[in-house]
């Protein structure tokens, strides 16, 4: 499989970071960053929490299989960065077309720091539940071989600063 490893793709669980390393990264190593998620809000012009509301999870997932797609067809010759929603590596149609995108990396977080850091929060519809804690485990746990079989790196990123990670992952890239 022809794969365009100049890219790098940012995978993990909701609150592992993401976002914010893909961001910061960006900068560290001036590469263009897309987050996925957005991408598809404004495809949609609706925020994920409608998507999910008015179509459910299974049309967001196929959203997501769709944005890959459309990034490995426009992918061009620049280097750039993606991050992607944590749900999106659970596919395994998903979990080849990153591959094809990019260098995969897993940003892997324990669920009390997914606990801490998404307490309150009310944009992540899976979520919305009456006991958040047991339905992160419960999830993390059950995408963790997901997750590690669509890596070709794993970071992790309990007890470490963004500027941390964001060396980290730079070091690895860096020629
Ligand atoms: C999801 C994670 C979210 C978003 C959607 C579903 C998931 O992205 O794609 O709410 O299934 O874990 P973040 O990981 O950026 O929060």
């Amino acid at each position: 499989m022809e794969q365009k490893k100049d890219n790098i793709i940012l995978i993990g669980f909701m609150g592992c970071g993401k976002t914010s390393v893909g961001i910061k990264l960006s900068y560290r190593l001036k590469q263009t960053f897309l987050d996925m998620d957005k991408q598809i809000e404004r495809k949609q012009g609706r925020s994920i929490s409608d998507i999910f509301a008015s179509d459910g999870e299974l049309s967001f997932r196929h959203m997501e299989t769709e944005c890959i797609k459309e990034l490995i067809a426009d992918a061009g010759n620049s280097k750039q960065i993606f991050s992607t929603g944590g749900g999106t590596p659970v596919k395994e149609e998903n979990r080849e077309l990153l591959k094809k995108l990019g260098m995969v990396v897993y940003l892997k977080v324990s669920p009390d720091v997914v606990y801490e850091r998404l307490k309150g929060d009310t944009t992540r519809p899976l979520l919305q539940t009456d006991n958040p804690k047991a339905r992160i485990e419960e999830l993390l746990g059950a995408r963790k071989e997901a997750y590690e079989s669509a890596a070709d790196v794993i970071v992790e990123v309990d007890n470490k600063s963004l500027e941390e990670i964001v060396e980290e992952i730079a070091a690895l890239f860096e020629k």
